[in-house]
């Protein structure tokens, strides 16, 4: 990784060149959004709390690596702590929108599409990979391909850290219920798989999505227009996801679940790279 000490002038945008071109269409929501996401009275990134949960240990020896450039305050903070930080983003207007956040502060932002393959050069580099319920934006077959990618990054004995929501989202019940209501559920959610896609809901989605801020209200149903389909995963999934990953003879072992300080609904998951044929106690 590069060293923030060597980084000077503006932050470094990189990811087999910024002009790489991501084909993953999940990225248009993000896009839509921008920095929205965090300048207008709405927060979807972790509580201070919960910013200091995800650094615990975290020192200038550090490599770490943030998945998903819109949890600013979490890369804000480590860049402060002086850990070597890495954000890995596949969305090309919040790469852009998160190095002007940063402003003085440094790092490397990486144009990366978590669920493809990752430059060799980020193998085996990361000795903390934070992500933010961004497995929660995935379908199962997503989840599956960036628990691979995630492995390859982390270091030998690195962890990734991830809040992750378990079951059904709050907001997903009054489609599902009106969905029933006027028997067009099975349009936009998999009742079997557990798979959600807002964008299918029609106008269904106009009436029930709840203000986020002051984030306009067109703006806010495109970003969930777009965002695609999204499993609402079980704890049973996450470890299967996770204990299936395989990347040079090593694997991922859940080391830990945590509540996630300031925010009740969430599970706080550490994982840990380890050979594949280690024994491993849970915590
Ligand atoms: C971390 S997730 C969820 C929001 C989060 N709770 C936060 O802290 O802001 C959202 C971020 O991840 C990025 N993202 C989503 N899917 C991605 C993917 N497949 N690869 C890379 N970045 C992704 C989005 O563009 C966005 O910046």
């Amino acid at each position: 990784m590069v060293s923030n000490a060597l980084v000077h002038g503006t932050n470094v945008l990189e990811g087999k060149g910024l002009d790489v071109t991501i084909t993953n269409t999940k990225r248009d929501a993000w896009d839509t959004i921008g920095s929205l996401y965090w300048n207008a009275g709405y927060s979807g990134g972790p509580s201070p709390a919960g910013v200091a949960q995800y650094l615990q240990g975290v020192d200038s020896s550090t490599n770490l690596a943030v998945l998903g450039a819109s949890t600013v305050e979490l890369i804000r903070a480590a860049i402060d702590r002086g850990a070597n930080v890495t954000v890995f983003e596949f969305a090309p207007r919040m790469c852009e929108q998160l190095a002007t956040a940063l402003g003085a502060r440094r790092c490397r932002i990486v144009k990366q599409d978590i669920t493809q393959p990752l430059m060799n050069a980020d193998c085996g580099q990361a000795d903390v990979v934070c992500a933010d319920r961004l497995i929660n934006r995935f379908t199962l077959e997503e989840a599956n391909s960036a628990f691979t990618q995630v492995l390859r990054l982390l270091s030998d004995g690195g962890e990734l850290r991830a809040a992750i929501r378990l079951g059904l989202y709050a907001r997903d019940l009054p489609l599902i219920e009106e969905g029933r209501r006027r028997g067009t559920l099975h349009e936009f959610f998999d009742e079997q798989q557990g798979t959600i896609d807002y964008g299918m809901a029609g106008d269904i989605l106009e009436q029930h999505i709840a203000p986020h801020g002051q984030i306009p209200q067109a703006t806010l149903l495109e970003f969930y227009r777009r965002r695609g389909p999204e499993k609402r995963f079980a704890h049973a999934d996450i470890v299967h996801c996770a204990e299936s990953a395989r990347d040079a003879g090593r694997r991922l072992s859940v080391e830990v679940i945590h509540d996630y300080v300031g925010a009740p609904d969430d599970t706080f998951y550490r994982f840990r790279a380890v050979a594949a044929n280690a024994t491993g106690e849970r915590g």
